[in-house]
């Protein structure tokens, strides 16, 4: 992987979308040339920014004080933090905002937040008046590296987490590494799993960089930060240039989440953190390859390996195959009963499978016999209702 040993450079990605391309910009210290930044998007004007109470207390006076003094009139929305607003009531709060400021087609949403924040904003800027520009400002991990880019926008449903939503791409997604240094650790770890995730299935080079570099990316050093944070944003916005509405090749993308979605919702999105859920899926999606004679024991033990080393969780919680199979059966990824897997075959090279059912009871029957689960976490579907 090409490293950038400065940690002031500017790194621009280019998502190409036709006439919805924009850029990505990774650079240390941005969020202090947000104003710059907008009036070279050429917004003027009204700017909505919307972010929670977790964020408002580290950023928003000095966004704000930024983007007025580059003369926006700027209107702040400060939402609770957590899933919990990601929902069509926050939305509704939002179009209020904008209703009574008299935003217009031409005024601009900023999200300033970690993925809740830009999913909901995103989401918003899609139906006030048919669509207004927005600007995706990420602050987590998970947000710069993932949802920040590829243009899927919307909240969650009582029933099921994204279920209501729209394809809608920023302006700019505009990332400011030197941000993470506020995220609970917890949320930081959890953001590295799908850094990992990119590494196994587009970028052995990127692993590579990954597994060398640990310790300074758990201490937060900014280049190495920057650096894996731009190579990830590049890895998913060529996946999705290529496959904007998830068609085929977007759903490499689903790696690790075909076990981890089920973990999650079998501990009733209380247990794991999506991240730590994506984690334990990559290695146990890497074993179940194995078994199945997709890749080597090699893949395996490296991936555990530094799964393990960035002080995420490898090891599968106690699950019946009864249990884990209804829960990957509920993804909303399956189509026609069938559930499809993403299965690496090296260290950045992977391909997707139909699982069958009788294989899948199989390594899980054996990995059992190798491996006694741990009590952890995961509590069987019955246990939660
Ligand atoms: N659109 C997509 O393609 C896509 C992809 C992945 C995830 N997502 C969505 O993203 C959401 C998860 O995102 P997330 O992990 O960022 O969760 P989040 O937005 O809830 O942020 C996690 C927590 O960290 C806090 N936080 C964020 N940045 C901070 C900072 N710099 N300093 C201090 N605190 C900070 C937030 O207030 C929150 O409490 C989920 O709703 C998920 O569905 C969407
Ligand atoms: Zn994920």
């Amino acid at each position: 992987m090409e490293e950038d040993q400065s940690d002031m450079a500017q790194q621009t990605i280019h998502v190409a979308l036709g006439t919805r391309s924009y850029d990505i910009l990774v650079r240390r210290g941005l969020v202090s040339d947000l104003g710059e930044e907008l009036t070279r998007l050429r917004r003027t004007g009204k700017v909505g920014v919307i972010t929670d109470r977790n964020l408002a207390g580290h950023y928003l006076k000095p966004v704000m004080r930024v983007l007025k003094a580059a003369g926006f009139t700027v209107i702040p929305v400060i939402l609770p933090p957590g899933e919990r607003t990601k929902t069509l009531r926050s939305v509704a709060k939002v179009m209020d905002v904008l209703v009574d400021a008299r935003f217009e087609r031409s005024s601009t949403l900023l999200a300033l937040g970690g993925g809740v924040i830009g999913d909901l904003t995103g989401f918003a800027a899609a139906i006030y008046q048919r669509g207004i520009p927005f600007v995706q400002v990420p602050t987590s991990l998970v947000a710069q590296v993932d949802s920040s880019v590829g243009g899927k926008t919307g909240v969650d449903h009582p029933k099921g987490k994204n279920l209501i939503g729209a394809f809608n791409q920023p302006q700019a997604v505009l990332i400011d590494p030197a941000m993470l240094h506020t995220l609970p650790r917890r949320e930081w770890v959890a953001g590295l799993a799908e850094v990992i995730k990119y590494g196994v299935i587009a970028d052995g080079s990127l692993f590579e960089y990954v597994e060398q570099h640990i310790e300074s990316i758990l201490a937060l050093d900014d280049v190495a930060v920057a650096n894996i944070v731009k190579r990830s944003c590049e890895i998913k916005s060529e996946v999705v240039s290529e496959d904007e509405r998830e068609a085929d090749r977007r759903r490499i993308l689903n790696f690790g989440h075909t076990i981890g979605h089920a973990l999650e919702s079998l501990g009733g999105y209380k247990g794991l953190i999506h991240g730590e859920a994506v984690a334990i899926g990559m290695v146990y999606e890497a074993d179940l390859a194995r078994h199945l004679g997709y890749c080597s024991q090699d893949v395996v033990d490296r991936l555990r390996k530094l799964v393990e080393a960035s002080g995420l969780p490898a090891r599968l919680p106690e699950v019946s195959f009864h249990d884990l199979w209804s829960a990957m059966q509920q993804d909303k990824k399956v189509s026609a009963g069938t559930i499809y897997c993403v299965v690496p075959e090296s260290i950045g090279t992977v391909r997707v499978v139909a699982l069958d059912k009788q294989e899948t009871r199989g390594w899980l029957t054996t990995l059992r016999r190798r491996e006694p689960p741990i009590r952890r976490a995961v509590a069987g579907r019955r246990r939660v209702r």
